[in-house]
């Protein structure tokens, strides 16, 4: 293959407006819900208003009747699935669903019933007419009373163990000078993007078509395989646009399996729309927690001991676990640390990833109790953790694939103006307003799963590239295009990227923020293989001026192919293909992360910097600016890389001053489930966010040296506004969101 570079300049790292941009400001760009189906029916969920115990009645007479309504599935007559409601399938793809297998009741919010009408509004109209009737037991709500769940079954994801110990914490802690240990609780959270989850189902015969909002359109396909018992190849999942994801989609809810079984009992294509009160319960969202934290340190600043434990909520369904002691292995080199995980189950919805499952939640405490250990150090926040930088490593004892957190921590306190902060609580002000400047470490880690892609030369010199793969909103589509027009030598604008279809080359699920990192490898290496074909048809081709050149001297420019050493000789894309027999040329290629997980640890970092005001009479909390500056390895779009840190920042505000699902404490009932009530950032919430990058080389990470930027920016802003906070009011919040209410307490 050839390593020969193209002359022109890159198209990756460009801050290239997103090739869909057009179709998604005209209304061209297809969200689920709007593919044109023909004859499709409207389904909507019937949900339980009990949070535990047993359906005793549900009469569906009146829906039945009522206008435009085809059918009324309940657990009385809904079809029996071979694998019940759990097929053998590990998440992201595997959960536990609510399929109306039988007649239990977990949680408040659970699908028990479906209608099925003409048009959503008679399907809306006959769900209200369905009366669901109880034997209701007393459900678990809250998490201080609730019972442990067996501990061995939640796991972390990936290979992270449950708990962890190095060096002896008894005796670090008995060693410290000074000692912090406090407990630090977030609340439960719900995904809110602006596309609410949508599927369609169509059947012909024993295939089974889903265009659905998706993050994990393979997972969706052997999930709908395995609880319809039918082959995966009978599987097809379509999900071009997707309005938001977040983790929400990430995994398959009973919505999409419903629709299906749905659409086979009615035998006419079916759509669910989930409503945005329906996001509230039977699709996850970030479980509450409890951590505690001890840290122990030397007078000069020497951690010696730190220890994390968090207990998450969980559901009766699963063990889904939040892994928020996670980050505390590898972010300081104290020499003795532990580490643990606990489940306690409730009667909610199972939760799921959100935005930095574990590193959003695990930061705020973390990086909270090192504000408060750098205050009774009478230390500078930043020169505590940078007494504490690790250098490797420290629960592994591996090097770093790179690692830039001094320049961030540098650069940010630079731009912020850091070096003028006043360290005394309350010590800034301006008029009425106390000002408080807080800064946390972020960090996210960079993950990798096989992908494939293919790349295919069209006869003008056009390419056309696809993977399955999904784009939520960030800039997939736009940063593959700008892979694939790099290795093809071709300008973005004749590279055509295709993705959201499981007909495409195999890809994995578009969380852990993989996805540059993954599908682009194999971007990369499918279009490099195509032009590698291309070359080598030059070479053997008598007609070429190449002919008889070495692959390495031929490099690709603008889809024009001349020799390194004396470009006068040169051929085009196009005119091979035409003297060759005139068929496109393709290339398909499979990668796979190598051994490098095994012998690095790799991490995306960043250091960031809030300032907020708060009014001395009404503790009215603004945030006037954040500063955030991360090393997350190559950059592929300045401009989709900006928004993604920013987008990043903005949901920690929303996590540090806004979220917060209520439930009713004694039905588990959510009580804010709507954007009117459930509060996050409005252009009002958010000021100046000022991010950047370093300059970062990474040659270890992966072949393109990307680290993934979708997460990080929610990490480490939690912890920097609650300590802006601190700063501002001498007041230290330690359970999110951080309202005026408790700042004023
Ligand atoms: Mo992200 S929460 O891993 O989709």
């Amino acid at each position: 293959m050839s390593d020969a570079k193209s002359s022109a300049a890159p198209s990756i790292g460009a801050p290239m407006n997103r090739v869909d941009g057009r179709l998604k400001v005209t209304g061209g760009a297809r969200y689920s819900a709007e593919m044109p189906v023909k004859n499709v029916a409207h389904a909507v969920m019937v949900t339980s208003t009990t949070a535990k115990g047993r359906i005793a009645r549900m009469d569906t007479s009146a829906a039945e009747k009522a206008p435009g309504v085809i059918a009324v599935l309940t657990p009385a007559n809904a079809p029996k699935l071979p694998h019940g409601t759990k097929p053998p399938l590990e998440p992201p793809a595997g959960r536990v669903l609510s399929l109306m297998q039988d007649d239990l009741v977990h949680y408040n919010g659970q699908p028990i019933g479906l209608v099925v009408a003409d048009t959503l509004e008679h399907a809306q109209a006959g769900a209200a007419l369905v009366r669901a009737t109880y034997v209701s037991e007393k459900a678990q709500l809250d998490m201080a009373t609730a019972p442990l769940a067996p501990s061995d079954k939640g796991k972390p994801p990936g290979k992270e163990p449950v708990s962890t110990t190095r060096g002896d914490l008894a005796a670090g802690l008995a060693h410290a000078e000074v000692r912090v240990a406090h407990t630090y609780t977030t609340p439960f959270e719900t995904h809110n993007p602006m596309e609410p989850h949508a599927t369609i189902a169509v059947w012909e015969g024993e295939h089974l078509t889903l265009y659905d909002s998706s993050q994990g359109i393979f997972g969706e396909k052997k999930l709908a395989a395995q609880t319809f018992g039918i082959p995966a190849e009978n599987v097809r999942v379509i999900s071009y646009f997707v309005g938001g994801g977040f983790g929400s989609k990430g995994s398959s809810w009973s919505h999409v399996m419903l629709a299906a079984m749905a659409a086979r009992a009615v035998g006419r294509p079916v759509k669910i729309s989930i409503s945005r009160r329906q996001m509230f319960g039977p699709v996850g969202g970030r479980p509450r927690t409890i951590q505690k934290i001890a840290l122990g340190a030397k007078k000069d600043g020497t951690l010696t001991a730190i220890r994390h434990d968090s207990t998450s909520a969980t559901s009766e369904l699963e063990d889904w676990m939040e892994p928020c002691a996670v980050v505390t292995r590898m972010l300081y080199a104290s020499p003795n640390a532990e580490t643990d995980h606990k489940l306690v189950r409730i009667n909610m919805g199972t939760p799921t990833f959100m935005r930095a499952p574990g590193e959003a939640s695990g930061t705020f405490a973390l990086e909270s109790a090192m504000d408060e250990m750098a205050y009774a150090l009478h230390m500078d926040p930043i020169a505590f953790r940078l007494k504490n930088y690790a250098e490797q490593d420290p629960q592994t004892g591996k090097a770093f694939s790179s690692k830039s957190l001094r320049e961030c921590y540098a650069a940010g306190a630079e731009k912020f103006g850091w070096a003028k902060r006043s360290a005394e609580p309350r010590s800034m002000r301006d008029g009425n307003s106390l000002i408080g400047w807080g800064m946390a470490t972020a960090t996210y880690p960079s993950h990798r799963s096989p992908s494939s892609a293919v790349a295919r030369i069209l006869p003008d010199g056009r390419a056309w590239v696809r993977a399955g793969s999904q784009d939520l909103g960030t800039g997939t589509y736009t940063v593959m295009t700008q892979v694939a027009a790099d290795a093809l030598g071709l300008p973005p604008e004749r590279v055509r990227f295709e993705l959201g279809d499981t007909e495409m080359p195999e890809t994995p699920v578009s969380g852990g923020s993989q996805t540059a990192a993954s599908v682009g490898t194999a971007v990369n290496a499918a279009s490099l293989a195509v032009r590698s074909k291309i070359v080598l048809m030059a070479i053997a081709d008598a007609q070429s001026p190449l002919r008889g050149a070495r692959e390495e001297d031929v490099q690709v420019d603008d889809g024009k192919l001349s020799l390194a050493s004396d470009a006068t000789k040169s051929d085009t894309y196009g005119a091979i293909i035409a003297r060759n027999g005139g068929q496109a040329v393709e290339a398909e290629a499979s990668t796979k992360p190598g051994a490098e997980a095994e012998e690095f640890s790799m991490h995306a970092f960043g250091a960031v910097f809030a300032e907020v005001r708060v009014d001395r009479d009404l503790a009215q909390i603004r945030v006037p600016r954040v500063v955030g500056v991360y090393g997350v390895g190559k950059v592929l779009n300045a401009k989709t890389a900006r928004s993604q840190l920013m987008g990043g920042i903005i949901y920690g505000i929303g996590m540090a001053m806004l979220e917060e699902t209520q439930i009713d404490p004694r039905l588990g009932r959510y009580m804010n489930a709507d954007l009117a009530e459930y509060h996050v950032p409005v252009n009002a919430d958010v000021q100046v966010i000022d991010v950047s990058v370093v300059p970062e080389i990474d040659t270890r990470v992966n072949p393109l040296g990307v680290k993934g930027i979708g997460e990080i920016g929610n990490t480490g802003i939690t912890a920097a506004l609650a300590n802006a906070v601190y700063h501002a009011t001498g007041k230290r919040i330690r359970d999110l969101p951080i309202t005026l209410d408790k700042v004023m307490a």
